[in-house]
């Protein structure tokens, strides 16, 4: 599921300083930001909501998650490229 969808799915309730410095970061053009926070605080959904309305401004987000338990070197990276659009039209991804 995209950022947008599930963003539209749930709205976010408050957070607005938090989502304010996210969207000043990139415009900034931070390369690197560490979101961090107890369990189940809402750090997920807050990141889904600011991707969501970067992805809607145009903004390319690849997407990669860690495997709990062990992963292989750069996994988060790897899956993150592997999610990128390919092709003329930017629609679809690569065949594995
Ligand atoms: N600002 C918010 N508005 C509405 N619902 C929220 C908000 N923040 C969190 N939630 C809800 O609370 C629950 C936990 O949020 P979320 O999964 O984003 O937390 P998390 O910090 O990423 O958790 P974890 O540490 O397990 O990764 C989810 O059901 C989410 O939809
Ligand atoms: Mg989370």
């Amino acid at each position: 599921m995209s950022a947008l969808s599930l963003a539209r799915r749930q709205p976010l309730i408050g957070r607005e300083v938090e989502l304010a410095r996210l969207r000043a970061a990139q415009r900034s053009g931070a390369r690197t930001l560490l979101v961090t926070g107890d369990a189940g605080i809402g750090k997920t959904m807050l990141c889904e909501h600011a991707l969501a309305e970067m992805e809607a401004d145009g903004a390319l987000v690849l997407r990669g998650s860690g495997v709990p338990g062990g992963d292989v070197p750069f996994g988060v990276v790897l899956r993150a490229a592997d999610s990128a659009p390919v092709g003329p039209s930017g629609a679809g991804h690569r065949d594995r």
